[in-house]
């Protein structure tokens, strides 16, 4: 099979992961939008949702130098990372009165399994924004920012429509690091009302 542009920047990223000691070569599309909006600052309480197996949180420890808080959730199990607290749970089943601080910033970048057919993903991937947006409420504090993983099409309009409800901007991003056949889009919604 011919490899394509998006095969040679996808394998770039993974080399460069390798390279740099991050766990995923996601851990570039988080640096380019931080780069970006400057989200990740010291002394912020964070969590992560849909962390492993670690690339974000390996960013955000980077960032955080020790101070502030990381909490990363995955249904899977992760490697034990510095400074990170990690639960292992389904995000559905996850209890917010587990975690011990309020939270300025939640970032996700959790996908349902891919199936290939639209209408199931994008159901898909609306049910576990509604969860997420109830963590959001739940847990962000005024002012604080919550970026978030969707796909182009149908939960980005739910994503976008339920953001502008929240937070006083909004921005979509899609970072170099994703490759462009890709449908995945981050939203980012700033200064929570
Ligand atoms: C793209 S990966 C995240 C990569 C991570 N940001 C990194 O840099 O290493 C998406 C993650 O979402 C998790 N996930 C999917 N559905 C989940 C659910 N219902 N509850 C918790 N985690 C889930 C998957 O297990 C997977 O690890």
């Amino acid at each position: 099979m011919a490899k394509n542009e998006s095969y040679y920047s996808g394998e770039k990223y993974n080399l460069l992961a390798k390279k740099q000691g991050y766990r995923s070569r996601a851990a570039f599309k988080l640096v380019q939008i931080d780069k970006e909006e400057n989200i990740l600052k010291k002394n912020l309480n964070i969590i992560d949702l849909g962390c492993a197996p670690g690339g974000w949180s390996q960013v955000v420890s980077e960032r955080l130098k020790g101070t502030g808080s990381i909490v990363g959730i995955d249904i899977l199990n992760m490697l034990r990372l510095k400074g990170v607290e990690f639960i292992q749970c389904d995000l559905r089943n996850f209890d917010v009165s587990q975690l011990k601080t309020t939270i300025d910033v939640v970032i996700s970048d959790i996908a349902p399994n891919i199936s290939g057919v639209n209408l199931v993903d994008d159901a898909n991937m609306i049910d576990l924004l509604e969860i997420e947006l109830s963590i959001v409420d739940k847990t962000l504090v005024k002012g604080g920012n919550f970026l978030a993983k969707c796909f182009q099409g149908e939960s980005l309009e739910y994503l976008t429509l339920n953001l502008k409800k929240r937070f006083k901007i909004l921005k979509r991003k899609k970072p170099l690091a994703s490759r462009n056949i890709s449908k995945e889009v981050y939203v980012l919604g700033l200064n929570k009302i």
